[in-house]
């Protein structure tokens, strides 16, 4: 069986994850894992799984104009954060508006501030709506990994993406093992 985890990543954090969460998932599936910039539609429509994340941005998705203030904030002195090749975009939302519908099995997850959902907002509800919009058959609840003030993603949330993607598989995939 093959998934194929789908991420937007401005300074590699959602990178991580997604690499982590395709570690977890490779107990039970093949895993590519590709940037939005190069997802093509057939490489989800034969897929038997979908992740697809993003980092929050002002409480949603992203768009140009807040990838614009991303790459502009990374240039600062300060900090040493380093901008992901395809930040400027497209991202998620337009990749969204090249898609077609799949009845294919999907996740949704993002990265974002710590804090309460209703004050930081979160990504993933509306990749999750999209992903519905798009016939998807969201199987999971939208999970969020946290970041710090200063971009970095918090220890332990590789860990806990791995262990999501490894719940994730189990949930809808006999193990490698057992297959
Ligand atoms: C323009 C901009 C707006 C942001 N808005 C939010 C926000 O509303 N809520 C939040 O929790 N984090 C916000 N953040 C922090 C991002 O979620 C964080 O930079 C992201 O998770 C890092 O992931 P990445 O390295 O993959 O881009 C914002 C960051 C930027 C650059």
């Amino acid at each position: 069986m093959r998934a194929v985890v789908v991420y937007e990543s401005m300074y590699g954090n959602t990178h991580q994850v997604a690499d982590a969460i395709a570690a977890g998932l490779e107990t039970a599936f093949d895993v590519g894992v590709v940037p939005v910039s190069e997802a093509s539609a057939a490489g989800i429509a034969d897929a038997d799984l979908v992740v697809v994340g993003g980092p929050t941005h002002m409480h949603g998705m992203s768009r140009a104009t807040t990838r614009k203030w991303a790459v502009q904030a990374a240039d600062r002195p300060v900090g040493d954060l380093k901008v992901e090749p395809g930040a400027l975009g497209p991202g998620l939302r337009e990749w969204f508006g090249s898609l077609g519908r799949y009845p294919v099995k999907a996740a949704a997850f993002d990265t974002r501030l710590n804090g309460p959902a209703a004050m930081t907002g979160r990504a993933s509800k509306a990749v999750a709506r999209l992903l519905r919009a798009h016939g998807f058959d969201v199987v999971a609840r939208p999970e969020s990994f946290l970041v710090t003030k200063q971009d970095r993603l918090q220890q332990e949330e590789t860990t806990r993406a791995r262990e999501w993607g490894t719940r994730l598989a189990a949930s809808i995939a006999p193990s490698k093992a057992r297959s």
